[in-house]
């Protein structure tokens, strides 16, 4: 059920960020349905520029190219709750919704997502999408570079174990049989790369609320933002 009568709300941007695996796109979509805003997955992104850039052949160290294939790339993500699957992206029309999940596209995206040009851009293309605000966007720097203003600011996480045991769970569901183990030693490099790179690197804003999700279901997860949201909402509203 959407949230209704609470002013400002539709206004308002949400910045979700943390890492891999910490539940982040299951709970910002259903905040979205619940608030019924718009919706931007910015890893999504990164995971198209890179199958982009893979099927291309491209240098993956040549900063230039891939800044101008970010640049001209067709993207589009929609997000439409009553769809399944709701959220869908389309790269030169194609869908590749799954396939910016496959292992090859995790195990390159970090490489090419610490890259300066490509992050100025992506930077750019997201600040563009949420203009008017009414919009959830999930990713690692939102809170920090692309949104430091947002109405309300996220930071997600749970254990490495339990990151790693979800993001298993998915990925056998998906149908790729990957130990859990593998998955967690995926996961840790890709985390300490995401947060040691030089530019923009995954942290926890200040104003950041910081949302432990270890051993909480998600609509446990989804009742604490949707409260939390609410409450800040009403706030705005009464300051005027
Ligand atoms: O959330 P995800 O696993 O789909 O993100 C894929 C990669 O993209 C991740 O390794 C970090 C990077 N990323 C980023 O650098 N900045 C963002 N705003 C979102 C994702």
């Amino acid at each position: 059920m959407a949230v209704k009568n609470v002013p400002h709300i539709g206004n308002m941007i949400i910045a979700i960020d943390g890492p891999a695996g910490a539940g982040k796109s299951t709970v910002a979509q259903k905040l979205a349905r619940r608030l019924d805003l718009r919706y931007l997955d910015t890893g999504a992104m990164y995971r198209a520029l890179t199958l982009k850039a893979l099927r291309s052949h491209l240098d993956l160290d040549d900063e230039d190219k891939l800044a101008s294939m970010a640049a001209d790339m067709d993207l589009h993500m929609e997000y439409a709750y009553r769809r399944i699957p709701p959220y869908r992206v389309l790269m030169e029309g194609e869908d590749v919704t799954a396939a910016i999940r496959s292992r090859e596209v995790s195990a390159h995206v970090s490489r090419v997502s610490s890259l300066p040009c490509v992050r100025k851009e992506m930077v750019r293309k997201q600040r563009s999408l949420a203009a008017g605000g009414g919009m959830i966007v999930e990713g690692r720097d939102v809170g920090t570079v692309v949104f430091p203003q947002a109405d309300m600011k996220f930071y997600i996480t749970a254990s490495v174990k339990e990151r790693a045991r979800r993001r298993h769970r998915e990925m056998k569901k998906d149908g790729y049989d990957v130990s859990l183990h593998t998955i967690q030693q995926e996961m840790i490099r890709r985390d300490n790369f995401d947060s040691t790179r030089k530019y923009n690197p995954l942290k926890r804003a200040p104003d950041a609320e910081l949302v432990d999700t270890t051993g909480e279901n998600v609509s446990q997860v989804v009742g604490k933002l949707l409260s939390l949201v609410t409450e800040r909402a009403k706030e705005a509203g009464e300051a005027g």
